[in-house]
């Protein structure tokens, strides 16, 4: 009775709207929300039903819209279970939401765990250019089965430049592909002996199995996420026509550009124009995933959903309903220059017997140190080079350095792939590859986490953190 392509429609995640508004002191509005962390179940089995973890009973979580320069108070309360109930671990969590500068004690800091029954209140700034971002759980050492169960969401944050360029509402559609496996019973199914991920036979789209969702004669707007906790897609087109890619990680690229596919890891974010009016009414379209090296594939895992070209009558209000937009916007990230840079810094990612490593530091020595061990220690405003080198053959490493966005200067000493030509906060680090990444260390001082976002290899123990604003000297 396991699920199979194509029976069931795509669903879209509640957006979840604030408790309260005020306006602050500056004239600022200032969003209150709740978010409350509880069991759930999901119906994804045909005829069974799978226990989860949720934010507000929701799978994947609620999506949060913001308008830049809004500040949002977000309280997670955590009702869940003292230990999640197939696994085991003790089942307190940290809140991070991803993309966001957020200050060092709001960002969801691995080892600033919320136990049971209590909550804690983060505060979001929404400063940056608009952008895709997600929330998720970050707890030490649980955080690849945390998020398997269900505990991530979107988090679109809005301003007037991406209002006007690109489309929106019901055409702006979040998708958060993950993968996963379930027993018999229909409950997940988790194993990670190697330490190394996990590799489901089922793709999900928004929590349904390869859903298939109907679509007008006009230009739709995805805004893709990768929640898988290992798996990367190398998505495309079952028409072999290209997509445009208008926003990464940080938000909307300086130009538009055409792909005919893209490698996608965990926690990468791609927002692409799809124009569904060259093909008629009654045609599919298949969203594909080809494969990536160091991947384990399935019957079906070439497969992720499918979009049903409809006769109804087109909706063309809004920007970019017939045309793609070419000029974007630029941003900070994407200005920087490399010969602004003030250090180069290398790091190594690789494997150290069942351990994983950044550069051979472990979150495990960042503990041990009471919190103090840091591995770089920008000043605040400086702008530097990280040089990042999965020599190790196996594997791919997708990294992630928190509070900053990031250029992709080159790859093995060429140009990034032309998708990646916008700011990132995620860089896919495949195998033999050499990366160099170019940003500033800005907006706060403190301690950050960089680490590998292939959920296992972050628990065990891929995770490391610097320091912004406090030169060790
Ligand atoms: Cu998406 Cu440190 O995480
Ligand atoms: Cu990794």
């Amino acid at each position: 009775n396991m699920p199979k392509p194509y029976q069931r429609a795509l669903t879209i995640p509640p957006v979840l709207g604030p408790k309260r508004t005020v306006i602050d002191a500056d004239g600022q509005k200032h969003h209150f929300y709740h978010i409350v962390q509880k069991e759930g179940t999901g119906n994804i089995v045909p005829g069974l039903s799978t226990p989860l973890l949720t934010y507000n009973g929701s799978f994947p979580g609620p999506t949060i819209h913001v308008e830049q320069g809004e500040k949002i108070s977000l309280r997670m309360d955590n009702l869940l279970p003292l230990t999640h109930p197939q696994l085991g671990h003790v089942l307190s969590t940290s809140t991070h939401l991803h993309g966001s500068a957020s200050l060092p004690q709001y960002d969801g800091y691995a080892s600033d765990v919320t136990s049971k029954g209590l909550c804690k209140d983060y505060e979001y700034p929404n400063f940056q250019p608009a952008r895709t971002l997600w929330y998720h759980d970050h707890a030490v050492h649980t955080t690849a089965q945390n998020v398997y169960s269900g505990l991530a969401g979107h988090y679109h944050m809005h301003d007037p430049v991406e209002r006007d360029l690109l489309p929106q509402g019901q055409f702006d559609v979040p998708l958060t592909i993950s993968d996963a496996m379930f027993a018999q019973n229909g409950r997940l199914a988790y194993d990670d002996h190697t330490r190394s991920g996990l590799w489901g036979d089922i793709i999900l789209v928004n929590g349904v199995p390869w859903p298939v969702m109907k679509v007008q004669r006009r230009i739709y707007r995805f805004r893709v996420l990768n929640a898988s906790i290992s798996r990367s897609y190398n998505l495309r087109l079952s028409t072999g026509d290209p997509v445009t890619m208008v926003a990464t990680d940080g938000g909307l690229m300086p130009v538009a550009q055409r792909v005919a596919s893209w490698r996608h890891a965990s926690a990468e974010r791609y927002e692409v124009l799809i124009d569904f009016s060259k093909y008629r009414a009654g045609q599919r379209v298949e969203l594909r995933n080809a494969s990536n090296k160091n991947n384990i594939d399935y019957d079906y895992t070439n497969r992720v959903m499918a979009f049903d070209v409809t006769d109804a009558p087109v909706d063309t209000s809004g920007p970019a309903a017939r045309t793609m937009p070419t000029a974007l916007a630029s941003s900070t990230a994407m200005e920087l220059k490399a010969a602004d840079s003030v250090k180069t810094r290398r790091m190594r990612l690789k494997r150290d017997g069942d351990i994983w490593t950044v550069d051979g530091h472990t979150w495990q020595e960042v503990v041990d140190s009471g919190y103090q061990k840091v591995f770089a220690d920008p000043d605040l405003g400086d702008v530097e080079i990280w040089e990042m080198e999965n020599s190790s053959g196996g594997w791919f490493h997708p990294v992630h350095i928190h509070l900053v966005d990031f250029q992709i200067l080159s790859r093995n000493g060429r140009a990034p792939f032309p998708y990646e030509k916008g700011p990132k906060d995620v860089v896919y680090l495949g195998e033999g590859e050499t990366v160099r990444v170019l940003m500033k260390f800005e907006h706060h001082r403190g301690r950050y986490m960089i680490h590998c976002h292939n959920l296992p290899h972050e628990d065990h123990d891929m995770m490391a953190q610097f320091s912004v604003g406090y030169k060790s000297g």
